[in-house]
């Protein structure tokens, strides 16, 4: 299936056997750990907080209400969810929703990271604050950090073994569930991916 596919492959089977809170939480419940989907070949990668209860249930990332959200915005920037790639930091689902724990984002950032890797993508959109965070520092940016209220829209570069790679904060498409203003913000913060 390619070298890819196959790597991708040996993250999904060390996620699934990780033992300790949220993987347990995972097994009592049958919920599915929620790796990612998408182009192995993606210049995109949307990289979102943690797995919601549909995301658990199915094992798809963004398979809910935040996730018609982001079909919504991808639709409005004429992009097809299959042509990029859909992730989260954290892989298994926090109950009842709460915000990643510090502890949790460490635990799961290295199968991200190598995820990343593996993609080499030419642009990184983060999806909430917890991500935004994770990658800015993780990509050298920590001084450029600000709210994400300031930073939702803005174009960010990096140098990465790669090239060069863009970073597009968006907020968390979950926020604009019940806000058309800031579904709005986000359809007008999404055009940037458009020159990607
Ligand atoms: N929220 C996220 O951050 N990720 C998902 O996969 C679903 C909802």
């Amino acid at each position: 299936m390619g070298e890819k596919y196959e790597k991708m492959k040996a993250i999904r089977d060390e996620v699934v056997a990780l033992e300790g809170a949220l993987a347990d939480y995972r097994k009592q419940n049958n919920y599915h750990a929620v790796l990612g989907e998408g182009s192995h070949d993606a210049a995109i990668m949307f990289i979102g907080e943690a797995p919601g209860q549909n995301e658990a249930k199915t094992g798809r990332p963004f398979c809910g209400a935040a996730g018609r959200i982001l079909d919504e915005l991808l639709a409005s920037i004429g992009v097809p969810r299959k042509d990029v790639y859909i992730t989260n930091i954290v892989k298994d689902r926090p109950p009842g929703n709460r915000d990643p724990l510090p502890s949790e984002i460490e635990l799961y950032a290295p199968y991200l990271d190598r995820q990343i890797e593996i993609l080499k993508p030419k642009c990184i959109a983060t999806l909430g604050r917890f991500s935004m965070e994770y990658i800015m520092r993780k990509f050298g940016l920590s001084f450029e950090l600000e709210a994400i209220s300031r930073a939702h829209g803005k174009l960010y570069e990096a140098d990465v073994p790669w090239g060069k790679l863009k970073i597009a904060p968006q907020y968390h498409p979950a926020a604009a569930i019940y806000n058309q203003s800031l579904l709005e913000t986000l359809k007008k913060d999404f055009q940037i991916l458009k020159s990607i």
